[in-house]
């Protein structure tokens, strides 16, 4: 059984990925105006992968004999003035994630819940990815600056993204 406070906890996590998902269509819909479409694209599938995130919460509080509880979903930014301020949000989003999933990790350890403990621990391998993915791509952007013709390139490298959906092992 879960205990009480992780299962409210993970019920907010959730909730925190279904945001991240959220703010990036939203980012996705604000490059497609810029117009860098490859760049959305890329957005889009960093949105299915949010809620891959939290479908495994989901998953993992009914597997444990929870209930999920949905909550609403606050309301994303529509507009970024430059997709170099957008990455930069996305960092400082991620990081904020980053912090979360360490809170969690805390919480586990707190109410001796070992089999939570191992289950987090892919969320923090994941968040040093997605940060270091987000960084690199922030890397990119400086170089490119202010040339139209460098964020041409970068615009086709970054729509060449496919979103790949993870195993069924891997959502539950
Ligand atoms: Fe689900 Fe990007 O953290």
């Amino acid at each position: 059984m879960l205990p009480g406070k992780i299962e409210e906890a993970f019920n907010e996590q959730i909730n925190a990925e279904t945001y991240s998902a959220y703010l990036y269509w939203s980012m996705s819909a604000a490059l497609e105006a810029m117009p860098l479409p490859g760049f959305a694209r890329w957005m889009r599938a960093q949105a299915q992968e949010e809620m891959t995130h939290a479908e495994k919460f989901f998953h993992y509080v009914i597997e444990r004999g929870g209930r999920v509880k949905m909550k609403a979903i606050d309301g994303p930014p529509i507009e970024w003035a430059h997709v170099q301020a957008m990455f930069e949000d996305v960092l400082k989003h991620e990081q904020y994630v980053t912090g979360l999933i360490h809170k969690l990790v805390e919480l586990a350890a707190k109410e001796k819940d070992y089999a939570a403990s191992i289950f987090l621990q892919w969320f923090v391998s994941e968040q040093v990815e997605e940060e270091a993915g987000v960084d690199a791509i922030l890397g990119k952007l400086k170089l490119a600056g202010e040339s139209k013709g460098g964020l041409y390139l970068l615009d086709k490298e970054m729509g060449q993204r496919v979103f790949t959906a993870p195993t069924q092992g891997d959502t539950e």
